[in-house]
């Protein structure tokens, strides 16, 4: 019975960044509070392991006293947002992740060369919300979205559509909802494969090839991390029986009935301590790693 610990996985560039920065803060500003707006990454963990050198996390500005140190989380805000605080007394530090920011400059740009801007990517994520402040927008999720979209097109030939996307979404959807994009409309700018940071691809194509050898996946991280519920999504869509696991605490021994070869992997915000315990409880069950 073995384990295979699929290359790579876990921490991102992204989140190794924006850890550092919490910590370097807490290093240089022992006289201030450190408070971080929103979860710095997706990660109870990282959150709990932060918490105890002293970061203070908040979800509403008002929650935080000026005069201290304000981080902006590795998945952005909004420019109205960004102006608020930057109207305030904080000491501010931006951890947004560069290649969340690279989308951000994209909206900005295509809006003010006209054109209508569609973005793939999940309602509600905090990625999402600060893009879609920066300029307006059409969120697309699905294919079956796309039958709905209401676009200012007079002239279809012409048309001038800019097609985004959310970092850490599922390749595969995203190319699916494009080439619908394209089908309907001609003329589009070509962008959501390279939206998809490079990090969340090569996670997404590792897991995929493990899982023609595995038959059980495990995907260690947490439930609020959409790059991790696309690694969970895209293992159970490829017939694979797959579970999400936040920590060594919520594995169920019985799924490892029947099972011979379990592939884990890790979303990016999940520390690599927290696989090591995973793994190390699967051990105990006689499963050998190879
Ligand atoms: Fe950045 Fe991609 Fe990580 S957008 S935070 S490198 S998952």
């Amino acid at each position: 019975m073995q384990i295979k610990l699929i290359e790579p996985r876990g921490f991102c560039f992204g989140v190794r960044r924006a850890i550092s920065l919490v910590e370097e803060a807490l290093e240089k500003n022992l006289e201030k509070k450190v408070y971080v707006l929103h979860s710095i990454v997706h990660n109870e963990k990282v959150i709990e392991d932060l918490e105890l050198k002293g970061a203070i996390f908040i979800e509403d500005l008002k929650e935080a006293k000026e005069g201290n140190v304000l981080i902006i989380s590795a998945h952005g805000i909004s420019p109205k947002l960004r102006n608020e605080i930057q109207n305030k007394d904080f000491k501010i530090i931006d951890a947004t992740c560069p290649l969340v920011e690279k989308v951000h400059k994209e909206a900005i740009k295509f809006s003010k060369l006209g054109y209508e801007i569609l973005l793939i990517g999940h309602p509600g994520h905090r990625e999402v919300l600060g893009i879609m402040g920066e300029a307006p927008m059409h969120l697309i999720s699905s294919v079956d979205d796309i039958e709905n979209l209401a676009l200012n097109i007079r002239d279809k030939a012409n048309s001038k559509i800019a097609c985004l996307s959310q970092t850490t979404f599922s390749v595969e959807k995203a190319r699916k909802i494009f080439q619908a994009i394209k089908e309907k409309y001609s003329n589009l700018v070509t962008m959501a494969d390279k939206d998809i940071c490079h990090a969340t691809q090569v996670r997404q194509d590792a897991l995929r090839k493990a899982c023609d050898w595995a038959d059980l996946v495990l995907v260690v991280g947490s439930e609020n991390s959409n790059n991790t519920r696309e690694l969970l999504n895209l293992a159970l869509d490829l017939g694979i029986e797959s579970y999400l696991i936040s920590s060594k605490k919520n594995l169920d021994k019985n799924i490892f009935l029947k099972k011979e070869k379990v592939a884990i992997t890790a979303g990016a915000s999940t520390p690599e301590y927290v696989v090591e315990e995973v793994v190390g409880e699967i051990e105990k069950l006689n499963f050998q790693r190879i």
